[in-house]
């Protein structure tokens, strides 16, 4: 058996493996697909400034998280359709999260049910991704099905009135294979995704399902139907930060869908320092997109995240193993934060400090 040392080792292997439909609409990003190089490019733009001599024998990534104890500061975005990688899909997903002690995001369009990962996972830190149905009643009993499975959090995927066009998916015809469903829904919501007229399948069901007249009184109408804390994902400018905090939410998930939604947007890394800087002290702020290595995390929690995610790489984990493929893939990167920490000459997760990183630009400018 190869031995897989990073991330990017499960991705060659999985992408072998996956069937190509499945594995085109894993890996794929938007139009040219610019940002989705830029996500990873990004972060090799920042450079690491380490502090030596500080004693960094013992080292503890633990952090708090909305509440939340979590054994490090990387835990897993929702990513739709996980069985199309492993049968177990989100259960394994959501059992990996528990055991390594970090938050799992179940998405709307799963192929496990939010009872079934309740029933998988009962201890893991869940939290709900909540996309909007036209038909509020189908979008409440969602919230309410998630209240009563124990998620503790809302993530309301602000970024989505309708898909991106990937263009794997339009040219694949992109549908779910037959024997798997949405889970979540029974009938026609369910299985509508099995079939296309042209294009993608899954652009087909999104267009006529999910609400693109979504507006911040959606989100205040969230507030009001539910008591668990709402978190908006996919936030990528100053301005929509700082209507975010106007609407009273509690976190915010700087995102740009894994660069599957507006090819041409920054990377996420690359919008946090202005976002931190405008309402940092006022709103938990976490990232996804792009990260694969310890040197990531620690470069987005220098920059004032407080927490960050990955989409893919659980993916890439399910692929290799279900279950134990995906406890490798955190396991990996439990061990790679810890040793960058300490590499840079931190204990813990409060010791990362801002001048721990700096921008490329800063040293042409000497
Ligand atoms: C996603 N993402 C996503 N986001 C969301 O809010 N609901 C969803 O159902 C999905 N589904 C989904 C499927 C697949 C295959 C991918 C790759 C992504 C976006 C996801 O939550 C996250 O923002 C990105 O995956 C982060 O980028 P990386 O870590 O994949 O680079």
């Amino acid at each position: 058996m190869q031995q897989l040392v990073c991330v990017d080792d499960y991705e060659k292997l999985a992408v072998k493996t996956l069937p190509p439909i499945a594995k085109d609409y894993y890996q794929s990003g938007a139009g040219d697909q610019n940002t989705l190089k830029w996500n990873r490019e990004a972060f090799a733009r920042y450079r690491i400034r380490p502090r030596v001599l500080r004693n960094v024998s013992m080292r503890d990534i633990t952090t708090k998280v909305l509440g939340h104890q979590v054994s490090m500061p990387l835990g897993i975005s929702p990513t739709a359709m996980q069985r199309m990688a492993h049968p177990d899909g989100e259960c394994a997903s959501a059992r990996a999260a528990e055991e390594i002690g970090t938050i799992f995001i179940l998405s709307t369009i799963s192929t496990s049910s939010i009872e079934e990962i309740a029933q998988a996972a009962p201890k893991a830190i869940k939290w709900f991704q909540l996309y909007i149905y036209c038909d509020r009643d189908i979008t409440l009993n969602l919230i309410k099905r998630a209240e009563k499975a124990g998620f503790s959090a809302i993530v309301l995927t602000v970024d989505t009135p309708y898909f991106g066009i990937r263009r794997a998916d339009v040219r694949n015809k992109f549908v779910l294979p037959e024997h798997l469903k949405l889970a979540n829904f029974q009938g026609f919501l369910s299985d509508k995704i099995n079939r296309t007229n042209e294009g993608s399948g899954l652009n087909e069901y999104v267009k006529e399902l999910f609400d693109d007249t979504i507006t911040w009184d959606d989100v205040k109408w969230l507030k009001g139907v539910t008591q668990l804390p709402i978190i908006l994902k996919g936030i990528l400018t100053v301005e929509d930060a700082k209507l975010a905090v106007d609407n009273g939410i509690k976190a915010i998930i700087v995102s740009n869908h894994g660069a599957r939604q507006i090819d041409g947007t920054p990377a996420t890394i690359e919008v946090l320092p202005e976002i931190v800087n405008a309402v940092g002290d006022q709103i938990e702020i976490y990232l996804d997109g792009g990260v694969r290595q310890g040197t990531d995390v620690l470069k987005a929690l220098a920059l004032g995240a407080k927490m960050v995610f990955f989409g893919r790489p659980v993916l890439w984990g399910l692929a290799n193993g279900g279950f134990e493929g995906v406890k490798s893939v955190l396991n990996l990167m439990k061990s790679d934060i810890s040793a960058v920490l300490g590499l840079a000459g931190c204990r813990s997760v409060a010791e990362i400090t801002r001048d721990m990183v700096i921008h490329e630009s800063y040293y042409s400018r000497l």
